[in-house]
């Protein structure tokens, strides 16, 4: 665990979407092998709670990669499915603001100009019951690749439909057919935690796309800072295995 999905690797069968975001779907290194046939297993049981992680690092391996894996395995051992989206090497686009989405507020899933990836990732993360959001932050913020997810999330899978007092166009989620969870998980090179409170805007930003975007209620928060200094400690892969339980366990509660 976790399934991870991308482009730029050997292609399967299973899978719907565009033919780029069908390319692969890989049984992660815990998994006990067996091939297409593991994969094939892990999709025809019907979990109860089906846990989507949005990883906006294009490192397939340090901190960022570790803490994920961390927190996947335990939700996948407190009986979720876990399937991780690598954004990087998937076909998502600029938002070219044409403002598509936004005029649509009653599709189900607002409509899009673009053709790539997104559409398939779209109907995935409505099925979801929980995501574990995570971005590496640069510069205080996620990075440019969680950004230009957040735009193309903010009005499909948000719709302008939202009112803030006199406000009207505020986003607000389409998705509210069930309840959602979500865990975010942010790693800083040079910024220790204990300054967290004064620059972690990464966190508010992953945040703010559960609840607008995913109607998700964020139920715990990682960071992991000082990583060039400190590296990463035991501490913070027990918070994210904390955080993987915690997620498999709010999905199972009616
Ligand atoms: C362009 C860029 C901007 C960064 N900005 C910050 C920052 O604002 N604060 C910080 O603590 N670390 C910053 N970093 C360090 C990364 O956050 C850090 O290397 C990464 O989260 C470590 O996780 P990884 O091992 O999974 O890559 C930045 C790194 C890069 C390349």
């Amino acid at each position: 665990m976790p399934i991870h999905i991308g482009t730029n690797e050997p292609p399967v069968k299973k899978q719907g979407g565009t033919a780029k975001g069908l390319a692969y779907v890989e049984v992660g290194e815990e998994s006990t092998g067996g091939g297409a046939a593991a994969i094939f297993d892990l999709y025809e049981r019907s979990p109860d709670v089906k846990v989507v992680v949005i990883n906006a690092n294009p490192k397939k391996k340090g901190a960022l990669a570790t803490l994920i894996e961390e927190a996947s395995s335990a939700a996948a051992q407190g009986g979720a499915e876990v399937e991780e989206l690598r954004l990087a090497d998937l076909d998502i686009g600029y938002c070219k603001f044409c403002m598509t989405c936004y005029r649509d507020t009653e599709s189900p899933i607002g409509r899009c100009s673009q053709e790539d990836d997104m559409k398939w990732i779209l109907e995935r993360l409505k099925e979801a019951d929980a995501y574990i959001i995570a971005t590496p932050v640069s510069s205080g913020h996620g990075n440019a690749i969680f950004k230009t997810f957040f735009e193309r999330c903010a009005y499909t899978a948000g719709s302008s439909k939202g009112k803030l007092l006199w406000l009207k166009g505020i986003p607000t989620s389409r998705f509210t057919d069930k309840r959602r969870h979500a865990v975010t998980i942010a790693t800083a090179g040079t910024m220790p935690n204990y300054l967290r409170k004064l620059c972690d805007i990464a966190t508010k930003q992953m945040k703010e796309l559960s609840k607008l975007s995913f109607n998700a209620e964020t139920i715990g928060t990682l960071y992991a800072g000082e990583l060039v200094f400190k590296g990463l400690k035991d501490k913070h892969r027990r918070k994210a295995r904390e955080l993987g339980r915690l997620l498999a366990q709010a999905g199972l509660q009616p």
